[in-house]
């Protein structure tokens, strides 16, 4: 009777509890979004069957409602639709997956510029709540849509990319919209100016909010998956990681983080006082090189080591043949840029603490751990 239920329209949720002190005691918790939903659900087809069948062998059977008969904005949930941008990326999958398995979203569309790829077909297993749709094909990757979450190209058309999907959401009457920006996105006219990446994450944000969307916007800072995204810092069971970061601490952020955070602004009623706000998102603690290589060092039960200096990361890439533009972000990072910590919104929304380094290098512990 679980699934079922928990498919109806009307229901948020439906949680059958065995009592630990009393084998033969059965809870069932459900709530509704109006109580006329709770008379729809006694007359479908399964709860018919529970009550005909199951309910003659019970000993005794009660129904308890609760004191208030408000909504708790109820109408809110369980027929959201929201369009995920960046689907097929970090961020994106792990939005994606939070939202197919979360009953109050009814459709969630993954846009991909290749629904196709390998990535594309990967959220299709996610089907039926999950679509994987083409994002040249904005109007109908919008159509009906409720909310949306972005994670956009920071690349140097970021602007007109952010007021093509924002003509999309605005004609699709999208109520609410979640931007992943960057930590210190700024007007170009502040003191410092913003250096390139934040530049365009608040060229974007303000074309999200001058097209009239309420927009609430996460800013996060730099990502632990530097470590494995391929960009010279660090290479699949290596005894090294190159990273001119100096003396500074760099608060990294695991970034399945923000997509627990955007999962609950769109779809948790207790979120709803952030909407239309923008936060920075750091990780828990700024690591220095040393605590970082002792945290890796842990996880792969053998010393890695911090290799430092911008002429070290540059002859890496150079012998990897990796492009070396993120020693810019790392010169930030060695200024101090990234040492500031910013959680407590991500603890009000998310309810716990985001995930730490060494958290996340033991989930990545096959990784540090390979073979070379
Ligand atoms: N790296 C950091 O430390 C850091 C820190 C703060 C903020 N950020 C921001 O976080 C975002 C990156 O997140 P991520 O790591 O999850 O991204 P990602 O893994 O690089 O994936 C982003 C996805 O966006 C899609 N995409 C790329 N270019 C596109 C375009 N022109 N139009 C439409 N879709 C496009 C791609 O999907 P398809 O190929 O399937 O279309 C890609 O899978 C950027 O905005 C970045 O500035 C990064």
């Amino acid at each position: 009777v679980i699934a079922p239920s928990r498919c109806e329209p009307g229901c948020l949720f439906f949680d059958v509890l065995l009592s630990e002190q009393d084998p033969l005691l059965v809870r069932f918790y459900e709530a509704y979004r109006h109580r006329s939903d709770f008379e729809v659900h006694l007359q479908t087809q399964h709860a018919r069957t529970w009550t005909d069948e199951c309910l003659p062998v019970v000993d005794s059977a009660s129904i308890q409602m609760p004191e208030s008969t408000s909504d708790h904005g109820g109408t809110h949930l369980h027929d959201r639709k929201v369009v995920v941008f960046g689907a097929t990326g970090r961020i994106g999958r792990e939005m994606v997956k939070r939202l197919a398995e979360d009953l109050r979203c009814k459709e969630v569309r993954a846009v991909s510029r290749q629904p196709e790829s390998a990535a594309g077909l990967h959220l299709q297993a996610f089907e039926p709540s999950v679509q994987v749709l083409p994002f040249d094909d904005l109007e109908a990757v919008c159509r009906e849509a409720t909310d949306a979450f972005i994670v956009a190209p920071a690349s140097d058309d970021a602007l007109s990319w952010h007021e093509q999907v924002a003509d999309a959401l605005r004609a699709a009457k999208v109520e609410h919209v979640v931007k992943v920006s960057v930590i210190g996105a700024r007007s170009p006219a502040s003191i410092p100016p913003p250096g390139r990446f934040p530049s365009l994450h608040w060229a974007g944000e303000e074309a999200l909010r001058s097209a009239g969307l309420k927009t609430t916007v996460i800013r996060p800072n730099i990502f632990m998956q530097h470590f494995e995204m391929g960009t010279g810092v660090y290479t699949a069971g290596d005894d090294r990681f190159y990273l001119p970061i100096g003396d500074a601490g760099v608060a990294f952020l695991d970034c399945r983080d923000i997509a627990a955070t955007g999962h609950a602004l769109l779809l948790s009623p207790s979120a709803t006082a952030f909407h239309g706000g923008c936060f920075d998102l750091t990780g828990p603690e700024a690591l220095t090189g040393p605590q970082i290589a002792a945290a890796l060092s842990a996880v792969r039960g053998a010393t890695v080591v911090h290799v430092d200096g911008i002429a070290a990361f540059e002859a890496r890439c150079a012998l990897l043949g990796k492009p070396d533009w993120p020693k810019a972000v790392y010169s930030e990072a060695a200024a101090g840029w990234f040492s500031a910590l910013s959680t407590a919104s991500f603890e009000a929304v998310v309810g716990r603490r985001p995930r730490s380094f060494a958290a996340w290098a033991d989930d990545r512990a096959s990784f540090f751990s390979a073979t070379k």
